[in-house]
């Protein structure tokens, strides 16, 4: 495997695990703020994160680049709103997308059809990703998210997570 892929396929290890570990501090900032729908949602990003990173980490191995976590940088575990929250979900989302681009403009380059295959369903969920919570945004614009709406708010934010669960049930 080409020495540049090796290299950012561990960029992207990292970046899956730090996407998991900011999405645990976003729940602990909806826990300390009475917020258990929208906490969950973060619990279940994070875990659909630590997935990502496990694939990257064991594609690397089975490819013989040595898989390896690097630095976390410190996160961000403060927030003003509901809104504010889901805009750094958002912009995180874009950055890896950003970054899972460029690995497959490298393997365009390299001519590695393999991680280029690898990563095509990741480039489809990160499209995904970023198309959901564009919604969830406008959501939350709308219903409003001053003090009296976030019950309401909160409560929009357990049905999708109980409508997630449910999804994840029938495919087991
Ligand atoms: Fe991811």
């Amino acid at each position: 495997m080409n020495e540049s892929i090796r290299r950012q396929l561990n960029i992207q290890v990292t970046n899956e695990h730090v996407a998991s570990m900011a999405y645990l501090e976003m729940a602990s900032w909806c826990a300390d703020n009475d917020l258990p729908g929208l906490e969950e949602y973060f619990y279940f990003s994070a875990e659909d994160e630590r997935e990502h990173m496990l694939e990257f980490y064991r594609y690397a191995n089975a490819n013989g680049c040595r898989a390896t976590i690097g630095a976390v940088p410190s996160l961000r575990s403060e927030f003003e709103s509901v809104l504010d929250i889901l805009e750094h979900t958002l912009f995180l989302e874009q950055q890896n997308t950003i970054a899972i681009n460029e690995l497959a403009k490298m393997c365009h380059e390299v001519l590695d059809y393999a991680t280029l295959q690898f990563l095509q369903p990741f480039i489809k969920e990160q499209q995904d990703s970023e198309r959901g919570v564009e919604e969830l945004i406008v959501m939350v614009k709308r219903v409003g998210y001053d003090p009296k709406n976030l019950y309401f708010l909160d409560k929009q934010f357990k049905k999708m997570m109980q409508g997630k669960a449910e999804e994840e049930a029938g495919k087991e």
